[in-house]
């Protein structure tokens, strides 16, 4: 898939979504077999077309099925054989569906296309059927957190594609199947980057055969099973784990020292084990972070002096380990220690920090050794020391009882309340991070096995919360705001989070959202920050949805006052207002007199008037500019703010006239931005001519663009249609600086100040000359922009062009930077967008990928030839990098480390040398709903082999 067709993807998806189709009738009696089992299913499974009618939670290509997906719906009853029939399937997500149960069918086998079966946290028994080895296709497996019985079918070896292997958390038993000449088994998994078998009744030995240097794993997670025997030697040729997990079984013997070869290692556990022998010496494994191997029968030793070369330790977790002696003082300048459990030893002697101890630390837990003194430093106030049950504690006095004396350890974390008082919320609704009555969607998060220990360190849950968000942005979900609270340490050494999810466009989510957000969750489209490691998700059961179980809930309006605009923002019931009610705020920083002020309450639009001394532009009545549109009969477009029509002055000079949607607000803003908008002047800038307000109608008269927009020129479509339409990369070049001379001028402008807070092409008309003007601006606070919420939820291209703090000010504030996102989305699409690539795949809409990541990728990997898709001389590819590596740089995720539109030009027109690689735009990439580009965007490589 080229570039063009991401970007035409990027922009032009909604079109793709309208291809109706008569469905299948194998599929339908398939679909019809579901709804005949399930209770609960989604209320507009009505009617003998799924597909053409849009059945909520399916996907349709040609007629056919392609994916389910219905995460937290609240299904109920069992999954019936005759979805076997649905033989086009690549996605079946059921995540979450608590009362799903009964077994998975053996004909599951027949879905020979399938991708991801995602089945995470139902109530699903029996075992696993064999046949899930048909399933050649499959990229992820998720059978977590279920009921399954029985043995790891051998076959699941076959699936060669396999990426994703999670059977945690059920009843399994049996031995861990390796392949013998003639059986299959896990071994033969070689591509496979996750194995999370933990949580089960796993027995038998670790077999040697099931480790080799062919795999290449990232995490192995065998812990809290009924395996026995010793760790294999062969562990230690898989070169590629950053996390293991054996703790929780019966395993023995003595820990192989060769585990030291494993140099990209950061966490392993070997706690709760048999091992015996000498404790092992872990030097060599530089990556280390969180080590723990507690509750093992090591041979009694002194506190092993190798541990202070680990310098990346967070954890070290070692109780009733036999050890003995005193506890060095390097130990504590490991500089980024925060935990260190020692609990249950013999050691003794004095306990001291030393003067340069690391400050991260959090717990220090010595309690039941033989420490007979403290040597009390200085501490930073956040350290917990607990020294109960040591000789130094046998007396406790004022100064001993800080650490001799346990006290319930608190490490209470809730996200953060934005500047806003908590609203008061009627029945079950709470109030959001934002002060906003609604029903969250929630659930825990469980991190399998974080590098991180000290629980109290909010910094990383803020993170968290920002990777979720910037997540759930991406994938264009209507989310206010996201909390976190009450991290601890679950059963199985997870980490533990209530994780809340806040709707922004109405009080609850429907089903559609709820079940995307279930996907993004379940099927780890969502990447928590590194530190975090592998992670599951479970749901609570997600009731109101619209008009099912909550008839008698009202919408509320919020409580909250101090925040007008967010109280805004909420009533109107969609993030694009908050948008226009900051635009309003940015776009004028003229302070209005007190005088015009007394004017608004009185309504005297004349006085007004007057008030802007004799405005350059004419004032025409509506019927004069009936006159000049004849009737309105010319429609050009269709914009945010109203339909625009051409007209012709009395003196015959052509003219656009944008009539504005009707608006209730009073006509002193109107003028006031009419006249704000009549002091620009500049050649990138559209020229206005004249108005009308008459009542409550309004229009905009500006100069006439023969070109049109430039949508039209680089809209992929378009231009393929029309080849005529090709611009040439120079002229390309040009307008890229026009417009950013344009913006720069709203911008820096010394009459007015204006953000514009909607460039994208459309925006950008031509004159004919194919001069850029920057149109549409300074509009925001006049509109009743109705429409333009709707076709941006629709339109789902459009979204992409506005910066993400003006989604959640979580990222920061909105700003002129909020310009220089969409502007940089622009000309991305311009150096992507041009080329003519025939190997569409439109039709496959769940493959979309997110055209800057794709293009950031094939730039860090030297793969420019794909971008340039070829574009050849010299010249022209300089405009395309350029182009490209300044677009980047527009759309980092943080407002600040975007360039402002100055300095875009100045990059723009200095040589390319001087340009600096820029860092990879996004937090977590804005993955779709498809299984290749949430595993492409892990950075790993899924297509060896
Ligand atoms: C069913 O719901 C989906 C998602 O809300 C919607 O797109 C579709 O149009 C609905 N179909 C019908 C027949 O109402
Ligand atoms: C560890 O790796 C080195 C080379 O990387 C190899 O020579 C050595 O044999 C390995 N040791 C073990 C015990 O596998
Ligand atoms: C641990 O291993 C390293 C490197 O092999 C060695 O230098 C060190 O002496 C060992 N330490 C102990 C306590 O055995
Ligand atoms: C230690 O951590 C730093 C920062 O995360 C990382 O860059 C470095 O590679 C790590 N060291 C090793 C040996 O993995
Ligand atoms: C105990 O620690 C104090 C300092 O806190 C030190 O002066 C004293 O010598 C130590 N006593 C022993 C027996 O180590």
């Amino acid at each position: 898939m080229g570039p063009r067709t991401l970007a035409f993807l990027l922009v032009a998806s909604v079109q793709v979504y309208m291809i109706a189709s008569v469905t299948d009738t194998n599929d339908f009696a398939a679909l019809n077999a579901l709804k005949d089992a399930w209770e609960n299913v989604p209320a507009n499974w009505t009617g003998a077309d799924p597909c053409g009618s849009k059945w909520e939670g399916i996907s349709c290509n040609n007629s056919r099925l392609i994916s389910v997906t219905l995460s937290s719906m609240g299904l109920k009853g069992q999954l019936p054989g005759e979805i076997s029939s649905l033989s086009e399937l690549e996605i079946l997500d059921l995540s979450y569906n608590k009362y799903l149960s009964g077994s998975l069918p053996s004909s599951i086998g027949n879905l020979k296309k399938l991708k991801n079966l995602v089945l995470v946290g139902c109530n699903l028994s029996g075992s696993i059927p064999d046949s899930i080895g048909s399933l050649q296709r499959l990229v992820f497996l998720s059978l977590n957190s279920n009921g399954f019985s029985g043995a790891v079918p051998p076959s699941i070896g076959t699936l060669s594609n396999l990426y994703w292997l999670d059977l945690s958390d059920n009843n399994l038993n049996g031995p861990i199947p390796v392949s013998t000449g003639t059986t299959p088994g896990l071994d033969m998994l070689v591509n496979t980057k996750h194995f999370h078998l933990g949580m089960n009744q796993l027995s038998g030995t670790i077999p040697d055969k099931l480790f080799s240097s062919k795999m290449t794993p990232i995490d192995v997670l065998l812990n809290n099973n009924n395996l026995v025997g010793t760790i294999p030697l062969t562990l230690a040729l898989v070169q590629s784990l950053e996390v293991i997990r054996l703790d929780g079984n019966l395993l023995t013997g003595p820990v192989p020292s060769n585990l030291n070869n494993l140099t990209k290692t950061y966490e392993l556990s070997l706690s709760n084990n048999g091992f015996f022998g000498p404790l092992p010496n872990f030097t060599g494994m530089h990556a280390l972070q969180y080590l723990d191997m507690s509750n093992n029968s090591f041979d009694a030793t002194d506190f092993p002096i190798w541990i202070t070369n680990l310098k990346n330790l967070t954890t070290i977790m070692m109780e009733s380990t036999q050890l003995r002696g005193q506890i060095p003082i390097s130990l504590f300048s490991l500089p980024l220690l925060e935990t260190v459990v020692l609990s249950n030893n013999e050691l003794e002697g004095n306990l001291d920090f030393g003067a340069s101890y690391a400050g991260k630390l959090q717990l220090v837990d010595l309690r039941n050794n033989l420490i007979s003194n403290f040597t009390q430093r200085p501490v930073a106030s956040k350290v917990v020391i607990v020294l109960v049950d040591n000789p130094i504690c046998q007396e406790i006095t004022e100064a001993t009882k800080s650490y001799c004396i346990d006290s319930p350890t608190n490490s209470s974390y809730v996200t953060h309340q934005r500047n806003c008082v908590p609203a008061k919320c009627f029945s079950d609704q709470i109030s959001s991070p934002n002060c906003k009555c609604a029903y969250p969607f929630t659930g825990v998060l469980l991190f399998r096995a974080p590098s991180f220990s000290g629980l109290g360190t909010s910094s990383l849950y803020a993170s968290l919360e920002n990777s979720l968000l910037y997540s759930f942005y991406s994938l264009q979900l209507p989310v206010d705001s996201v909390s976190l609270s009450n991290p601890r340490k679950g059963s199985n050494e997870h980490l533990e989070l209530n994780l809340g999810v806040f709707p922004s466009s109405q009080d609850h989510f429907n089903q559609t959202e709820v079940s995307a957000i279930g996907f993004a969750l379940a099927n780890q489209t969502f990447k928590p920050p590194e530190q975090f490691g592998p992670f599951f998700f479970i749901a609570d059961t997600y009731e109101p949805f619209a008009g099912q179980s909550k008839p008698g809930v009202s919408r509320k309006s919020s409580k909250s006052s101090s925040t007008g605009i967010i109280v805004g923002a909420a009533a109107g019931g969609a993030a694009l207002l908050l948008l226009l009610l900051l635009a309003g705020v940015y776009a004028r920083h003229r302070k209005k007199s007190a005088e015009e002020r007394k004017n608004s309450n009185n309504g005297n639009i004349e006085t007004v008037i007057g008030k802007h001394g004799p405005l350059a532009l004419k004032r025409y009545t509506f019927s004069d500019i009936k006159k000049m549109t004849n009737s309105l009969n010319d429609k050009l477009g269709q914009g945010g703010y109203g339909s625009v029509y051409k007209g012709q002055l009395p003196d015959c000079r052509p003219v656009a006239v944008k009539v504005l949607n009707e608006s209730k607000g009073n006509g002193e803003e109107f003028i006031n931005e009419v006249a704000s908008i009549s002091r620009t002047s500049h050649v990138n800038i559209v020229t206005i001519v004249g108005f009308c307000l008459e009542s409550s109608k309004r229009a905009l008269i500006y100069d006439f663009m023969p070109n049109g927009s430039l949508e039209k020129f680089i809209n992929k479509k378009n231009a393929a249609l029309e080849p005529s339409r090709h611009l040439g990369w120079d002229k390309l070049y040009q307008i890229a600086v026009g417009v950013a001379r344009g913006l720069e001028y709203l911008h820096r402008g010394c009459n007015t100040r204006i953000v514009h807070f909607d460039i994208k092409p459309h925006n950008i008309l031509l004159d004919e000359d194919f001069c850029p003007k920057i149109s549409d601006f300074g509009l925001a606070r006049l509109g009743n922009r109705k429409e333009s919420i709707m076709s941006m939820k629709e339109a789902r291209g459009t979204i992409g062009y506005i910066a993400p703090e003006v989604f959640n000010r979580r990222f920061g504030a909105v700003s002129h930077k909020s310009d220089v996102y969409g502007y940089g989305m622009l000309i991305l699409e311009m150096a992507g967008g041009r080329d003519n690539d025939h190997h569409d795949r439109t039709e496959d809409t769940t493959s979309e990928k997110f055209f800057p990541n794709w293009i950031y990728k094939r730039l860090e990997q030297g793969k420019e030839n794909e971008i340039l898709q070829g574009v050849t001389a010299a010249e022209e590819i300089e405009i395309v990098k350029k182009l490209t590596i300044v677009g980047l740089w527009c759309i980092q995720t943080n407002p600040s480390d975007r360039p402002s539109i100055s300095k875009v030009i100045e990059m723009l027109e200095g040589p390319l040398q001087n340009l600096k690689t820029p860092p990879e735009p996004v937090l977590s990439s804005p993955q779709r709903l498809a299984s290749y580009s949430s595993t492409a965007s892990t950075g790993e490589n899924l297509s060896t082999g």
